[in-house]
């Protein structure tokens, strides 16, 4: 495998920037995931890399060589497709030994066999090898998509969405076999999502793209815990960041500049009950609106005043919301945004 280098590439689709000077390291045997919204850049960046789409300004490398301007044969990617398409006339192994046919491969009989048995044991098809690639599930064909990928030895793998058509329980599956593949093989891939999940499970570092711009790359952790502003905030954490003005709360010890307040689940302690603001510096009473009971977590809607908030509460414990429940919040460890939205420290 090789590692990949994006340096101030643009691409612009009449006079709009789909990606703005977007500088990108991506070593060899690294997984890298793009997380960004519907048309964050996410599709061009790979089509970028692929060969498939020219930029307007900027490099891309390829194992250190330049290949801004190579043909999409010369750069030895294998890239993935959002919707992905099988040859329906062609068995799972027809379809899984295709790409070795090219005469650029020069593989004998023995060795595609060989290659495509191995593959199809890693992505969990082999049972299937003589189906006709119509008479599978949509996770089945899933596999195969990537399988069909995973067959060549390329430079990088370049995968779009590819989980994004299954079921929850399928894309769980999958997420967790496809990390196993690409650490097993020592694959160096580059795979886009607008899942936040997909991006924290599998990344062994995150971007986080927003209109064309590369936001802030780093592990999950250093995203989650370090954001560099409320956009990047905004995008991990289920429920999302709650982001209100500093005055919702009365806090005294705000960095200088600071204006908003950044709160995750885990920066809220919800009391119940008839607890009394002991005047510590970052407390307020909200009142309970909603509850979503989950089993395990109570999903709490809140408000703080004007201001919404959501956080999660203990499953056991039971609310009365016709009431419109007092509730006493206390936050610890929030984050600071400045007006820009920029993070603050
Ligand atoms: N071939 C194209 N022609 C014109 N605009 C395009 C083209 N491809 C993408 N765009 C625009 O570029 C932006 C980024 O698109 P895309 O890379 O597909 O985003 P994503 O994959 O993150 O949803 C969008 O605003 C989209 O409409
Ligand atoms: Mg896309």
């Amino acid at each position: 495998m090789a590692d990949v280098s994006l340096q101030g590439v643009s691409k612009l689709f009449g006079g709009i920037a789909a990606v703005s000077d977007v500088s990108l390291e991506i070593s060899d045997g690294e997984f890298v995931v793009l997380l960004g919204p519907t048309g964050a850049g996410k599709t061009t960046t790979l089509r970028l890399v692929a060969g498939l789409e020219k930029p307007e300004r900027g490099s891309v490398m390829i194992d250190g060589k330049d290949m801004t301007h190579a043909a999409p044969s010369q750069r030895d990617v294998s890239f993935v497709f959002q919707q992905y398409s099988l040859y329906p006339h062609l068995s799972v192994r027809e379809n899984l030994a295709f790409p070795l046919k090219s005469p650029a491969h020069n593989l004998s009989a023995d060795q595609i066999k060989a290659r495509v048995e191995h593959v199809a044991e890693l992505v969990q098809i082999d049972h299937k090898l003589e189906n006709r690639s119509t008479a599978l599930s949509g996770g089945e064909m899933q596999r195969v998509a990537i399988g069909r990928a995973l067959v060549r030895d390329p430079s990088i793998f370049l995968m779009d969405e590819p989980l994004s058509s299954l079921d929850a329980k399928l894309r769980g599956d999958l997420r967790i076999e496809l990390k196993r593949i690409q650490k097993e093989l020592g694959s160096t891939l580059l795979y886009v999502t607008h899942d936040q999940i997909e991006a924290m499970t599998m990344a062994d570092r995150i971007g986080i793209l927003n209109e064309g711009e590369l936001l802030q790359l780093g592990t999950p952790r250093e995203i989650y815990e370090d954001p560099v502003n409320v956009h990047v905030a905004a995008r991990l954490g289920q429920p999302g960041i709650n982001l209100l003005p500093l005055e919702a709360l009365q806090i005294t010890s705000a960095p200088t500049g600071a204006v908003t307040l950044g709160l995750r689940t885990e920066h809220l302690e919800v009391l119940k009950g008839a607890a009394l603001n002991d005047g510590s510096t970052m407390e307020a009473k909200a009142t309970l609106d909603r509850v979503e009971y989950l089993g395990d977590q109570n999903r709490l809607h809140m408000s703080l005043g004007e201001h919404k908030l959501i956080t999660l509460g203990d499953g056991q414990i039971e609310y009365d919301t016709s009431a419109g429940e007092a509730l006493l919040l206390r936050a610890r460890d929030a984050l600071f945004f400045d007006h820009n939205g920029d993070r603050v420290r």
